[in-house]
């Protein structure tokens, strides 16, 4: 179901999301599709669990042909649940970001150009993977939502 995507000055946006716990809830599944549906309706390359008003710690992402990015290489819809980031070198990279919590306004961030990211599956498996630049911006601004930070706040 597409869900409201909540707006910045909304103070659910500024909450620490909990980590997922219990991964067979019908919950959590109706809670991944919701989002799955609001992305791509709003055509984002990522929206994190909070924006929709659900305080846990769930992000997805994905690049498609997309007229927000025209530019950057295709990435599968990914689901990352718990998500830890850790910095690979210490490159940093500014460049332009908007967010579907922020309409029509964009900015430039720095944010590290490649990093690691350890988080959960749907299932509750471990995944680890490696990313470098769009993507890896993408997960880092997915990810400070889950810390209440918006990119005006970087
Ligand atoms: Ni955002």
């Amino acid at each position: 179901m597409i869900r409201d995507v909540l707006r910045m000055g909304d103070p659910r946006l500024w909450l620490v999301s909990e980590p997922v716990k219990d991964f067979s809830s019908p919950e959590l599944a109706e809670l991944l599709q919701d989002m799955r549906d609001t992305m791509a309706h709003l055509s984002g390359a990522g929206l994190a669990a909070p924006q929709i008003g659900v305080p846990l710690r769930v992000v997805i992402f994905g690049v498609h042909a997309n007229p927000r990015y025209p530019d950057v290489d295709e990435v599968p819809d990914t689901v990352l649940i718990n998500p830890v980031i850790t910095p690979v070198g210490n490159e940093i990279v500014e460049d332009w970001e908007g967010c579907l919590s922020i309409p029509d306004i964009r900015g430039r961030v720095p944010r590290v150009r490649s990093i690691k990211v350890s988080a959960l599956d749907r299932t509750g498996s471990p995944i680890d993977i490696t990313s470098h630049d769009f993507p890896a911006r993408v997960i880092q601004h997915e990810t400070d939502h889950l810390d209440g930070v918006l990119f005006f706040d970087r």
